[in-house]
């Protein structure tokens, strides 16, 4: 079809081209869904103890990570209060919370910073320590890491 379109005036290929662009189903295919549903992990969501308990997570989070010589420059000059509302939304949205997560996908947030497999894998032994500070189940635990680990191939990106 693409190719049929090239050999029509070059003014109706372009248009029909940046329609084809414009449909949902050419967007949505650019990167994986950064905010995957599971409906089966909503009793997680609860032993993380819902919306506030995932902010509370979050802050603490946050401030662990500032307080990270390995992640500190990453996290220096970005809007803390947005990029903690991000996560929580994801996070709630992934264990079957209900939430909409409204933030990027995994490669667009990304992008400008050069992370490598060692930042991932600190990031994820401080959520960690977040977790534990917050008194979540190992279990439960587990079952958000699993979810969030397969996001390394849009994430580390040097
Ligand atoms: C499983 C791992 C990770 C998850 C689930 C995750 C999730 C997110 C989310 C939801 C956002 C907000 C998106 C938005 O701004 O629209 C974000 C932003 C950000 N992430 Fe990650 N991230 C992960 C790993 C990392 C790592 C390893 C680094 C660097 C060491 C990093 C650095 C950042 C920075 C600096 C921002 C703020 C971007 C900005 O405001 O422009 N993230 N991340």
């Amino acid at each position: 079809m693409l190719g049929t379109a090239q050999f029509a005036t070059p003014a109706f290929a372009q248009s029909t081209t940046e329609t084809q662009a414009e449909t949902p189903a050419a967007t949505a295919s650019a990167a994986p869904n950064p905010a995957p549903v599971h409906p089966e992990l909503a009793g997680v969501f609860e032993q993380f103890g819902g919306v506030a308990g995932l902010t509370a997570l979050n802050e603490e989070f946050m401030a662990l990570m500032l307080a990270d010589p390995r992640l500190e420059p990453y996290f220096r000059n970005v809007d803390h209060p947005r990029v903690t509302r991000q996560l929580t939304e994801q996070f709630c949205a992934v264990l079957g919370g209900g939430c909409t997560y409204s933030g990027r996908d995994m490669v667009e947030a990304h992008a400008a910073f050069k992370i490598e497999r060692a930042h991932f894998n600190a990031l994820v032994e401080v959520l960690q320590v977040a977790m534990n500070k917050r008194g979540i189940p190992f279990r439960a635990q587990n079952k958000l890491l699993a979810v969030l680990a397969p996001m390394h191939r849009e994430i580390v990106n040097d």
